[in-house]
């Protein structure tokens, strides 16, 4: 078989660039392709995987053209590809999952603390020079012990911040697959059958002090949380979201923010990334980052590991160890590039 030929839209971390130069040649563009771009390279047939970046989108009619085997996503969410379309035309996905549950989860936390306990406020408050000695009422905020989680969701990531919340002494509900619900056994729950509570999407949402959002962004799940979910939560309650900003309707969260249906919002990802919904930014109750979730020096490292092993599967016609659609190839006699 000839080299591997690899375009890598952005360069990923060490040791993935390494693994994939030495497989194959590597194509890295000098800037980020535009959508036409992306289009074009991967229908030259000058390439047999393309290695992506969650802002590089592959839609119906990009899969349709593309002379490619398959993509890998840097990734463990994969919205910003039609994985049925990608399928449909005999194209293989692969993404990173595993790698970044703990690092997400920590940031998860990491929120749900700065917002109730006014980190960032506090922090412009010393920063601006209006700290001019211990105060009793100063920057009060809320106690997180003792007050309900709630879990949209209860795959990896879910578990990950309920396991770090439980230390915090925090109570912990969960819905498994929000708006709907789906059975869970006590197998399922394994370490924590007994400790968290199953309940409908309706009931976290009116009983949660902190809502945090652990699901895929699909069809499903777009603006899971709109201004009618927004009006049925406490007016104490904060809203955690780490997972695709999409899922939340953006301008609804400001308007509730802003009128006080809500108390807070940490945010690590957004709804038009990286444009933020006019006036929240202004918003004193945020705290906003720049969707960093698995942001560690070691996690992306790992994640560009498992993003290269994939990626030199892919090229070499084999099953990937990470696919979204191993069926992809299955549907067609000669697996891969057309
Ligand atoms: C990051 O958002 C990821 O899906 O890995």
């Amino acid at each position: 078989m000839s080299m591997p030929r690899f375009l890598v839209t952005t360069e990923i971390p060490e040791p993935g660039m390494s693994l994939l130069r030495a497989a194959g040649t590597v194509q890295v563009p000098a800037t980020q392709l535009s959508a036409d771009d992306l289009a074009s390279a991967c229908a030259s047939g000058d390439f047999d995987v393309v290695v992506a970046q969650i802002r590089d989108r592959f839609d119906k009619a990009v899969l349709a053209g593309a002379q490619i085997s398959g993509v890998s996503n840097y990734a463990v969410g994969y919205n910003n590809i039609d994985a049925d379309a990608a399928t449909a035309n005999g194209i293989m996905v692969a993404n990173t999952p595993g790698v970044l549950t703990d690092a997400t989860a920590d940031i998860a936390l990491l929120l749900i603390l700065a917002t109730a306990r006014r980190c960032v406020e506090a922090d412009s408050f010393v920063r601006n020079g209006q700290f001019t000695g211990w105060e009793p009422s100063l920057l009060l905020g809320h106690d997180v012990s003792g007050m309900t989680l709630g879990l949209a969701g209860f795959g990896r990531i879910a578990r990950a911040t309920a396991r770090r919340a439980a230390a915090f002494g925090m109570r912990i509900a969960f819905c498994p697959r929000p708006p709907g619900d789906r059975p869970v056994s006590d197998d399922e729950l394994g370490e924590f059958a007994g400790r968290v509570e199953h309940v409908s999407w309706t009931d976290l949402v009116g009983m949660s002090d902190f809502l945090s959002i652990h699901v895929p962004l699909n069809d499903a799940t777009h603006h899971l949380v709109d201004s009618d979910v927004l009006r049925a939560m406490k007016p104490t309650a904060i809203l955690i979201n780490t997972a695709r900003g999409p899922i939340v309707d953006e301008a609804a969260l400001v308007a509730a923010l802003q009128s006080g249906e809500i108390a807070a919002a940490g945010l690590d990802v957004y709804e038009d990334e990286p444009a933020l919904a006019p006036g929240l930014a202004e918003l004193p109750n945020t705290v906003l980052l720049p969707h960093v979730g698995s942001a560690t020096v070691a996690v992306r490292a790992e994640m560009a590991r498992l993003c290269a092993e994939n990626a030199i599967a892919m090229a070499h016609k084999r099953i990937p160890p990470h696919p979204v659609n191993p069926e992809a190839w299955s549907a067609r006699p000669e697996p891969g590039r057309r």
